[in-house]
């Protein structure tokens, strides 16, 4: 069994993915603990969320500082003050600066609901319809100081059919989402993740070999 690694998940929403995190410590098969929720929006439901679940969680109000600077230092502070070793941005809403992401190096993951590298950025379940792509999917990835470009460690696939609505794929793509995101905190909480340049390689269970691949999901 991996050591628990402490997490601090960064919200604007609904927040399920960080209920897929929560469910997933709570059924076993993650090796966490949620040490801090914050969210940068008063009335995201992901904030119910962690209050069902006793975990601690804060709303920061973005325009109660003088500079994204001064937000972002709240928000560090917190997170170490919590002790966090892994940052997990579950729909949060604000591109971190690059201060922040040098700051904690190779410890923050996103979850983007798109095959990157293509359509980063917002709306991406409406360009992919619009574009006619036949599969699209999601993105477990470390962030680096660019919009949805840093080193990939799962996706997942899902077709599009004729009839897809911008809802409909997403809602397909979601559940999708909520097995991988957990799943790529679970790799890290084993420690058998390496990043080397763009590519993100993890370790089989017997460590023997270091291969780059779409780990298996169960
Ligand atoms: C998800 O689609 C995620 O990929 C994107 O924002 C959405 C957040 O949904 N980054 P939720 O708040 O986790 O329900």
């Amino acid at each position: 069994m991996a050591k628990k690694i402490s997490l601090g998940v960064l919200v604007s929403g609904r927040g399920s993915n960080l209920q897929a995190i929560i469910d997933s410590i709570n059924n076993g098969k993650l090796d966490a603990t949620i040490e801090i929720v914050i969210s940068d929006v008063k009335d995201a439901y992901a904030l119910e969320r962690a209050k069902k679940n006793n975990i601690k969680n804060i709303f920061l109000d973005p325009k109660t500082y003088i500079s994204k600077q001064e937000f972002e230092n709240e928000v560090i502070r917190l997170l170490k003050e919590n002790n966090v070793e892994l940052i997990c941005l579950a729909g949060f809403m604000k591109v971190l600066s690059s201060n922040f992401v040098k700051e904690f190096k190779n410890r923050i993951l996103n979850i983007h609901p798109s095959l990157l590298p293509s359509f980063p950025g917002l709306h991406v379940q409406k360009k992919a319809l619009e574009h006619g792509v036949k599969f699209s999917g999601c993105t477990v990835h470390f962030v680096d100081e660019g919009v949805d470009t840093g080193p990939i460690i799962i996706q997942a696939v899902v077709p599009i059919f004729d009839n897809d609505t911008e809802e409909i794929l997403s809602e397909r793509i979601l559940k999708e989402e909520h097995k991988i995101y957990p799943k790529a905190i679970q790799l890290i909480a084993e420690d058998r993740v390496t990043i080397k340049g763009r590519s993100v390689f993890v370790k089989n269970v017997e460590e023997k070999d270091v291969f780059l691949i779409n780990p298996p999901l169960e």
